[in-house]
């Protein structure tokens, strides 16, 4: 009777730390999936009013990607897709 309760309890961890493990999985499978408007939409409005891609050239995005990426705490590659999409839009 111990040694069953002793197997259920191993395939009961063994699930959980499967599933745990998966979930994180996808979880940055969407963060890295997310697009450039998309990840404007979402972060740089957290902090003032989202600005609208044609407010500032490409060359004055690039500068303020950079700033953003730092004060919105964004990877490179997130404030890289951000950047080239308000560059394409403006
Ligand atoms: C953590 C807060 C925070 C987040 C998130 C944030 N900003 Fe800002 N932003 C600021 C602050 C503070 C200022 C004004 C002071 C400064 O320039 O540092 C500012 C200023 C600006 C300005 C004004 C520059 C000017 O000369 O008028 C622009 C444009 C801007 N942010 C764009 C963005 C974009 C695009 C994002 C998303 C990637 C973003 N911000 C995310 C805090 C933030």
């Amino acid at each position: 009777m111990k040694k069953i309760k002793l197997i259920i309890g191993f395939v009961v961890a063994f699930l959980i730390t499967t599933i745990f493990i998966q979930s994180c999985a996808s979880a940055k499978e969407v963060i890295a999936n997310k697009s450039g408007a998309q990840l404007w939409g979402e972060n740089c409005i957290r902090c003032h009013n989202t600005p609208s891609p044609v407010d500032f050239n490409d060359k004055q995005w690039k500068t303020i990607g950079l700033h953003m990426q730092d004060r919105a705490n964004l990877t490179k590659d997130e404030a890289g897709k951000i950047v080239a999409f308000l560059q394409s839009a403006n």
